[in-house]
């Protein structure tokens, strides 16, 4: 069944080579998100959901003829997605999506998972640059405490909105770990002499799937069987597992960006094991390629991997872990070198 070792260049596929041609891949020092101002104590803020400027602008659930309006506004906001991911998260959360439109167009959205658990999550906040500052965010974010306010909420947020999730949830919020949203080229993966021969990386087409959902289940804690067929076997991204003795030891997956490639999840149960799978994924796209991930803090192998690549990587945002009523992390949240999305998992 493990058998079929991936090499390099045999998996190369053409659509990876065509979506980084040089004229799209920015290079480190022009990051693809834009940086936003510092916030005010939640307590000293009136909640204004209903200014004039959200006037007009109505809130419904978003359908799968939405994934062209939220790929425009990820793209005004310069998150560094693609398109095909966007209907992807749309296939994953099918009922998680929310629209503010006005006029017929999509000009806020936000996703938010309800895991079989009861787990919720929220994520995918954004308002187009021309509506902003005009009450939208905060209709959105007051239809959302209204709807759920009651329940134990995780997302991650960029430090400046902290304080605002805060006000609009109404009481301070559970904080956890926190990580690195990183961009850049991977030159050098310091791996130590001869490992790489313990591990086989093979595609996870050749996995049993039930072992994978077991293996991912040890991380994210609450099994997700769809959402997880549905984001590795997205059309255009590769994923691989790693295997040792024939036993999975890690994960991980890659695929198109905006901008080079958006890496996540990449899971492994240690240090080399996390160096041999990434390696494994980064020689899949075309060498010298910009890579975008979400890497906490706490992972060792990041650390070592930043810093063998400190002139090439950088960091542009810092992401907080957080619940609305009590943070509980994942038991591996140390093994996590990159979380599979920040918007709709808990790692
Ligand atoms: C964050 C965002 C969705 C807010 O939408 P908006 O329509 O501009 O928000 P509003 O004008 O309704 O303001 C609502 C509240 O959010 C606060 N807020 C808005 N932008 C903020 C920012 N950049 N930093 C901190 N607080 C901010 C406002 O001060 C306001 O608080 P108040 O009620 O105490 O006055 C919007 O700025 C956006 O799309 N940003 C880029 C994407 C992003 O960063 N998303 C969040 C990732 S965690």
């Amino acid at each position: 069944m493990f058998a079929i070792t991936v090499r390099r260049h045999a998996t190369i596929s053409r659509f990876f080579s065509a979506v980084c041609d040089e004229s799209r891949c920015s290079m480190l020092g022009k990051p693809p998100f834009r940086r936003l101002g510092g916030p005010m104590a939640w307590s000293e803020r009136p909640i204004t959901p209903d200014t004039e400027g959200s006037q007009g602008v109505t809130v419904r659930p978003g359908r799968m003829k939405d994934v062209p309006g939220v790929w425009k506004l990820t793209e005004e906001v310069k998150w560094n997605k693609h398109q095909d991911m966007i209907e992807t998260l749309f296939k994953m959360c099918e009922n998680g999506w929310n629209i503010a439109e006005k006029d017929g167009d999509v000009v806020g959205c936000y996703l938010s998972h309800e895991f079989d658990s009861g787990l919720k999550t929220a994520g995918h906040f954004i308002v187009s640059p021309k509506m902003q500052g005009r009450g939208v965010g905060a209709k959105l974010m007051s239809k959302y405490f209204e709807e759920f306010g009651d329940r134990n909420i995780y997302a991650g947020a960029i430090s400046p909105l902290l304080d605002t999730y805060e006000k609009y949830s109404g009481a301070p919020l559970s904080k956890g770990d926190t990580g690195g949203n990183y961009y850049g080229v991977f030159k050098n993966i310091p791996l130590p002499p001869d490992m790489e021969q313990k591990y086989h990386l093979i595609d996870f087409r050749h996995v049993d799937m039930s072992d994978l959902i077991g293996y991912d289940t040890s991380y994210h804690v609450v099994p997700r069987p769809e959402m997880l067929k549905i984001w590795l076997g997205q059309t255009t991204a590769k994923s691989l597992v790693l295997l040792e003795k024939g036993k999975i030891a890690g994960y991980g997956s890659i695929r198109p960006a905006m901008n080079g490639f958006y890496l996540g999840p990449l899971y492994a149960e240690n240090t080399v094991g996390t160096m041999v799978l990434l390696k494994g994924l980064i020689d899949l796209i075309p060498r010298d390629s910009s890579v975008d991930f979400f890497l906490p803090h706490s992972n060792e192998a990041g650390r070592e991997i930043l810093k063998a690549n400190e002139s090439t990587i950088g960091l542009y945002d810092t992401f907080h872990k957080f619940a609305t009523k009590s943070y509980i992390p994942v038991p591996k949240w140390n093994n996590v070198f990159a979380l599979l999305s920040n918007e709709c998992a808990l790692c």
